[in-house]
């Protein structure tokens, strides 16, 4: 049976909110308020066909590329989805990191992939490595992909690294996708979009985890012009046309992306220092963890006793909500969310502590 679902998304949208949440990826949510959007600069409809302009502009300045090079997405996820639609034959072989974020699986199983796994260890850092990929790769393999930051542990592929992907897949005729929605948030020399490493790399991201702004669906695809041409045509077939008055504030919100993203900053940084000193006071005991230097995500390992049970009684006694590692098929594993608001953070990993000696 052909997938048409999605098991975390379900669970995401019906389950996962808690007192605590800390099943959370992206930062806190920037009102509207403190758009420079006035209500006169609104309208209800407009010329949002193959891209409403002004907000095609805004995204190829920011990524350093060729309008005719960007697709607007609904978000990241129809960003995905459009993408590896427009790239991949039912059949075709889709070589996907593991673990992954689930809806990358399950797209590639709804669009009728034959989806292969590549590992990246936790005793390596979770860092990607070419060898395992040119291991699993066969002439049958058209698409690569991955995610830069790395969702689950938020771990940062270098270029280096990333251009030997491209030069595997080059040697195969495949492609490779980079989902890029966590790399803003490298707030220090953010590297560029890996869509700049070659013509086999193709790239999405968008407004919403990074710069809260969710809401908007703000997504977009780097990919080669005559590609873009396929992914617009193809999305017709899907949602036609988007919401104008979205593109409008998106437009608008791309006039003060860095103040957007920086007010997010000072929580995300907070958090992260407050887990380190978390782990660190764990002293390996409860937990492993891989830290990382940027992101909104950790993704550490229960020592002891069953995940399961951990989990819920997490949820059911410390009213606190992290992502099971189950959706990242490690059970044993579970996911915590920074950037949102410090205080639930602290607390929330408090009942986290807790938790190991209940
Ligand atoms: C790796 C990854 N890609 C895409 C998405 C979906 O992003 P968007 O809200 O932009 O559709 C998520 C959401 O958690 C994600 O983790």
């Amino acid at each position: 049976m052909r997938q048409k679902h999605s098991d975390y998304m379900q669970w995401a949208k019906l389950q996962s909110k808690a007192r605590f949440n800390l099943a959370t990826s992206g930062v806190a949510a920037f009102p509207l308020s403190e758009l420079p959007c006035t209500i006169d600069q609104l309208e209800i409809n407009g010329d949002s066909t193959y891209g409403y302009a002004p907000l095609q502009q805004a995204i190829a300045k920011k990524a350093g590329v060729d309008p005719d090079s960007v697709v607007a997405a609904a978000g990241t996820s129809m960003a995905n989805h459009l993408a590896m639609a427009a790239l991949i034959e039912p059949g075709d072989e889709v070589l996907i990191e593991h673990p992954a974020y689930e809806l990358l699986v399950s797209t590639a199983q709804y669009l009728q992939a034959s989806v292969k796994r590549f590992p990246r260890f936790e005793s390596d850092g979770y860092a990607l490595n070419p060898a395992e990929i040119r291991n699993a790769i066969t002439c049958k393999t058209k698409l690569i992909v991955l995610t830069n930051l790395h969702n689950p542990t938020s771990v940062l592929t270098p270029e280096s690294t990333l251009r030997e992907v491209g030069d595997i897949a080059r040697s195969i005729d495949a492609h490779v996708l980079v989902d890029e929605v966590y790399l803003d948030a490298v707030y220090e020399n953010t590297p560029a979009s890996s869509f700049h490493l070659g013509k086999e790399f193709v790239t999405t991201s968008s407004l919403t985890k990074i710069y809260g702004l969710s809401g908007l669906r703000c997504g977009w695809i780097l990919a080669q012009p005559d590609q873009a041409r396929t992914m617009w045509r193809l999305n017709d077939l899907f949602g036609a046309a988007p919401a104008h008055p979205a593109d409008l504030l998106s437009a608008n919100a791309f006039q003060c992306l860095d103040k957007i993203r920086d007010r997010a900053r000072a929580i995300v940084e907070a958090d992260r220092a407050l887990l380190a000193d978390f782990f660190a006071s764990d002293q390996g005991h409860s937990f492993a963890a891989v830290s990382t230097q940027s992101g909104t995500t950790s993704f550490p390992r229960l020592k002891h006793g069953n995940g399961d049970t951990f989990l819920n009684d997490l949820r059911e006694k410390h009213e606190t909500s992290v992502v099971p590692g189950h959706f990242f098929d490690m059970p044993g594993h579970f996911r915590i969310g920074m950037g949102v608001n410090n205080e639930m953070f602290t607390e929330g990993l408090r009942r986290v502590a807790e938790a190991t000696h209940s």
